[in-house]
């Protein structure tokens, strides 16, 4: 039986999520340079596909179709970032106007549409120029991040709800730099931690400097998590379950919240840890206006290779689904944390989908996403103050190093026609919303 308590708050906002290098195309279009990604693409091997974002959901060119789409959908919010190759080619000094115009369009296409646009700064696309520079590991190009931020913040943060500096930093300092496997595909440990650092340091910075400015819009940061769990009981599954925890939530948590590093994982590191100057954890733990948070899955881990019970429902990435995971990680960082409003950022399932004459069956997504949604509201009774959630993704799009053999949209994408197709799952979300909106308590 549900109360009215396991409603949804009045303003709870429901929307969906994408990134630019995902979704745009136009790689060269009207002046835009070369990401890291573009590059990174163009490596033997790096994606399984072979593909790359040159042309992708050429959102670029269907920029009206799309925003018209969103609003048939429903969707009272939209989650994008800029790409910022696009707007500062040279990555310093001149703006790029045709760049800066399209994000123009975006946002007012989307205000004029009644959904919120939600703006993330970086989404892992950083101008290869200053890659060349020495990229995230130079402490430099946090400066060149406080200018975009500025610039972007400038011009936009008027007409969005949010500003968002990076998007899952620990996905570009470790796949990023230590394993290689995304852009710009470094194999260093003491690298990946140098860059986690100067990644919060430039969203700390430009906090600050946005402040300053006057920007109105709610500033955070998105974060990747998920609970990490011991595969069996033993002392050592356990300790390497803590470890890990202390990598991914504790490194990134305790750091903007606590202002340090957690103790455990910086001796762990010795040599690797990162250098860290007078004031920097000071300015990394600048107060958040709120916190983004992508929720995909667990991770079992321990000394034998990870296997999954019997019966384990599993997605296309292979990736578990466990909805219980997004509600203990909220309530475990609600008592650990003293948090600013959250939200959920990012969440969704990649599923094999096919189409079927004009028509996506995919009851899988949308069984995940009422699950998770679930789930959230499970955080809020237990009194986590969550406002808003977004599916990832809306479309169909480049899933990094997967290329296009993933799909993770609503909306299914013929990538030789640019054919957009709402899957069933897309109709679920808008019935869905609408019910929210009318106050109606949806069985979950
Ligand atoms: C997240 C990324 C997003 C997408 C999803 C599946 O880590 O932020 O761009 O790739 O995973």
């Amino acid at each position: 039986m549900l109360t009215s308590t396991h409603t949804f708050p009045k303003d709870f906002v429901w929307g969906a999520a994408t990134s630019a290098f995902q979704i745009e195309g136009a790689a060269s279009t009207d002046g835009r340079a070369a990401s890291i990604w573009d590059t990174f693409c163009r490596q033997p091997g790096a994606i399984v596909d072979q593909s790359n974002g040159d042309v992708a959901c050429d959102h670029y060119h269907h920029l009206d179709a799309d925003l018209d789409l969103m609003q048939r959908l429903g969707l009272q919010a939209y989650r994008f970032s800029t790409s910022w190759s696009r707007v500062q080619p040279d990555g310093i000094g001149a703006w790029n106007p045709k760049g800066l115009d399209f994000y123009d369009r975006l946002i007012d296409g989307l205000l004029q549409r009644g959904i919120t646009p939600y703006l993330t700064l970086y989404h892992w696309d950083l101008p290869q120029v200053l890659q060349d520079q020495g990229g995230w590991a130079n402490r430099e190009v946090a400066l060149r991040f406080v200018d975009y931020a500025e610039t972007m913040a400038e011009r936009y943060g008027d007409r969005v709800a949010s500003i968002a500096t990076h998007n899952e930093p620990w996905i570009v300092a470790t796949l990023g730099h230590e394993h290689g496997i995304f852009a710009p595909g470094i194999k260093n440990r003491r690298t990946a931690f140098q860059v986690s650092h100067h990644l919060l340091l430039a969203h700390g910075m430009a906090l600050l400097a946005l402040r300053a400015a006057g920007v109105k819009a709610p500033l955070g940061i998105v974060l990747n998590q998920g609970p990490i769990v011991p595969a069996t009981d033993s002392e050592s599954d356990r300790a390497q379950a803590r470890f890990e925890d202390g990598l991914l939530i504790r490194w990134y948590m305790d750091a903007l919240f606590h202002g340090h590093y957690p103790a455990d994982v910086l001796a762990h590191l010795g040599d690797d840890a990162p250098q860290v100057q007078d004031g920097d954890m000071r300015v990394i733990r600048t107060p958040l206006d709120f916190l983004g948070l992508n929720y995909y899955t667990r991770s079992i881990v321990g000394s034998e290779p990870p296997t999954h019970p019997p019966g384990t429902e599993l997605t296309d990435m292979g990736w578990e689904v466990y909805p219980q995971g997004l509600t203990d990680l909220l309530v475990r960082l609600g008592r650990e944390y003293p948090l600013p409003p959250l939200y959920i950022t990012e969440n969704g399932a990649a599923y094999p989908d096919v189409p079927s004459g004009e028509h996506v069956h995919d009851p899988l997504r949308a069984d995940y996403l009422r699950r998770h949604i679930g789930a959230v509201r499970e955080a809020i009774t237990a009194g986590v103050d969550v406002r808003g959630y977004f599916v990832w993704s809306l479309f169909d799009n480049f899933e990094w190093a997967f290329g296009y053999s993933k799909r993770f949209g609503m909306v299914y994408v013929d990538y030789a026609s640019g054919q957009r197709i709402p899957k069933d799952s897309a109709f679920w979300y808008r019935d869905f919303i609408a019910a929210q909106s009318a106050r109606h308590v949806t069985p979950l």
